[in-house]
């Protein structure tokens, strides 16, 4: 109690606002549950109450049995046939609920979780398919958030579940218990929860501190969790293997596992010391309310029934209130999941979408401008500043920079996956931002330098380009002839069928041949768009490949407006205007002649490759 007297009021409040917090996501993950299936949780919760009333009737008709023979043979009279039989009857019912209920309660049990599990991704899913922009995925604190849940959201939804049903179910049980108390003294049941209140409140004042400390310690099981995938997944196989670097990463993992368990350890150490003292005090109140119980017995104002009544009460309510409090605990872990999971699906999209969207025009006649752009990343990192230009259609356009110099960075600001923070980008003059969204991305073929690989099957890869085309086999050849991939897909077995990826063991694809894939996907929307982008299109591409690649691509992008990021200066020799970018800054702009005869950084690289060529 002392270390009640000593807690200091802001404490308290911290204390009581958790409370309140804990209540309101309690309550809104219960509601959630109700939405996710309706029909299920009503049965679920029907045969949790009709569990529930089983303690309370065994209770009771117990005290109606000891009651009824004591009465009969101190009175010497007959028993009475029909208190006999309601009394049997009573016990029949008692017993039949307790064996014949848990098999429906489980069956409901896994049909709720099955769809809470579900709904709970649909909604994250759902809500993950509304935000248009990149930010949430590629901003590091959103990203750990994510990964988070989507690791969690396998069990959480199945602890939650499992804890509300037994506080729904053991307070109600509870809740009868008490009122049967209640005709011995209106005092007893209260006398009984007041002696429960501290260990309650201090239990919550310890469990607070293990909720900051875990989602303090958080990035010590992200850690963990990051340390142990290095060393069990195949990406770093290799790598780590050759490195030696498995002692490296599992020291690491031993460190940040050390660091969490210390401060959890004596976290739960107090919990378990103050546990133990507060029994005591409720032992007290509970001896209390037996000794006065007792004397009213031997007084003789109460039956025998009743005390045994009494003991009955007190030696469930023990167990039960312990259940409470332990599932109440042992919900922490998921209400902090769930907060976790609101506060994703209550987070409003960051990309403002104009509704409705002006129309994107088509054909784009007079061309796209960038009109003094600049862009930083959510980190705050700068990494375009103050870039003009304009791509007229029709042309095709390279992109050409050292690493890092911002050139996928401006794709993006293209496709609109981030706005700039600074200048406009103009379609025919009229703002991209005001644009439909959604046409304005059907507009462009892009092949990203770090590209997807599917595990559907290879028809499948090359159809998502352009969703029309899954069933047209043809469409699907021509865009794999024009990739360079056509000869090895009619050497699979299963052709246009064969399945990808190592996911559901399909067949694997080298990296170059996963290359070609992505741009037959690009190639196969670009029937439907204006604008073609090739960011690096043939980084994993064998010379002959590449070489063809380009020369499908020249054919392809006549007529259309294309970007075309590299680093292999000879292909940029079939652009019409080359655009030089050096640390977010637009450096040099012209054709491979004119920056030639600049002298400048362009003609520098270039002289640097045609050396190289040169020598070999
Ligand atoms: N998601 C991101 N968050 C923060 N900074 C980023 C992000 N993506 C890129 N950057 C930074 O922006 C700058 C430009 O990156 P960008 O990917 O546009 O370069 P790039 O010219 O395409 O390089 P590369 O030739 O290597 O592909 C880099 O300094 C990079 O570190
Ligand atoms: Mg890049």
């Amino acid at each position: 109690m002392s270390a009640l007297l000593k807690t200091p009021p802001s404490e308290i409040r911290r204390i009581i606002k958790f409370f309140f917090q804990y209540i309101h996501l309690f309550i809104r993950s219960v509601t959630l549950l109700w939405i996710a299936t309706p029909t299920e949780t009503t049965f679920f919760s029907i045969t949790l109450l009709l569990q529930s009333a089983i303690p309370g009737i065994a209770i009771w008709i117990n005290k109606q049995v000891v009651d009824a023979v004591t009465t009969t043979l101190s009175l010497h009279q007959e028993s009475s046939f029909w208190t006999l039989i309601s009394l049997v009857a009573g016990w029949a019912t008692a017993i039949l609920l307790q064996n014949l209920l848990p098999p429906y309660s489980e069956a409901a049990f896994a049909n709720v979780k099955e769809k809470l599990t579900a709904y709970v991704n649909f909604l994250l899913l759902q809500k993950a398919d509304s935000f248009k922009d990149l930010m949430r995925f590629e901003d590091s604190y959103f990203y750990d958030e994510l990964q988070l849940i989507q690791e969690q959201v396998v069990y959480q939804p199945t602890n939650l579940l499992g804890t509300v049903s037994i506080i729904f179910r053991e307070s109600i049980a509870m809740a009868i218990v008490l009122i049967l108390l209640t005709p011995l003294g209106w005092w007893i049941p209260l006398i009984i929860l007041l002696a429960f209140l501290p260990q309650t409140y201090f239990s919550f004042q310890i469990q607070w501190d293990i909720w900051e400390t875990m989602s303090e310690k958080s990035p010590q099981a992200r850690k963990m969790q990051y340390y142990s995938s290095v060393m069990l997944t195949d990406a770093y196989a290799k790598e780590v293997r050759l490195f030696g670097l498995g002692s490296l990463f599992i020291q690491r993992y031993l460190e940040a596992f050390e660091d969490k368990y210390q401060a959890m350890r004596s976290l739960r150490t107090k919990k378990a010391l103050v546990r133990s003292i507060l029994a005591v005090s409720s032992a007290l109140a509970n001896a209390l309310a037996f000794y006065w119980v007792v004397l009213q017995a031997l007084r003789g104002q109460l039956s025998p029934g009743n005390i045994l009544l009494f003991i009955q009460s007190l030696a469930y309510l023990q167990e039960n209130l312990i259940q409470i409090i332990n599932s109440i605990f042992a919900m922490q872990e998921t209400l902090i999941f769930m907060e976790r999971l609101y506060k994703f699906l209550d987070s409003q999209p960051t990309l403002p979408i104009a509704k409705p969207g002006l129309p994107v025009p088509l054909p784009i006649r007079s061309g796209i401008t960038f009109e003094n752009i600049s862009f930083s990343y959510p980190d705050g990192r700068l990494a375009l500043e103050d870039i003009s230009f304009t791509l007229k259609p029709g042309k095709t356009v390279a992109l050409v920079g050292e690493n890092g110099s911002g050139k996928t960075t401006l794709i993006k600001l293209l496709a609109r996956f981030y706005d700039p923070t600074k200048g406009k980008i103009l379609i025919d003059g009229t703002e991209l931002i005001s644009l439909e969204l959604e046409e304005w991305r059907r507009q462009i073929a892009v092949v990203f330098q770090d590209f997807c690989r599917y595990s559907l099957t290879i028809g499948e890869n090359i159809a998502l380009g352009n969703l029309n085309s899954l069933n047209n086999l043809e469409e699907l050849k021509i865009a794999a002839k024009k990739a360079g991939i056509f000869d090895k897909i009619d050497s699979l077995e299963n052709k246009y069928q064969t399945l990808l990826g190592k996911q559901f063991d399909g067949t694997e694809l080298s990296g170059g041949e996963w290359q070609k894939v992505a741009i037959a996907r690009a190639f196969i929307r670009q029937k439907q768009s204006q604008i073609l982008v090739l960011d690096e299109p043939t980084a994993a591409l064998d010379p002959r490949s590449e070489y063809e690649i380009y020369h499908t691509f020249s054919e392809l992008v006549r007529g259309k407006t294309a970007i075309l990021v590299t680093h292999r200066l000879a292909s940029v020799l079939m652009a019409d205007a080359i655009l030089v970018l050096k640390r977010g800054k637009l450096i040099e702009q012209g054709t491979h002649e004119e920056l030639l005869q600049q002298g400048g950084e362009y003609a520098t690289l270039w002289n640097m490759q045609a050396k190289q060529y040169d020598r070999s």
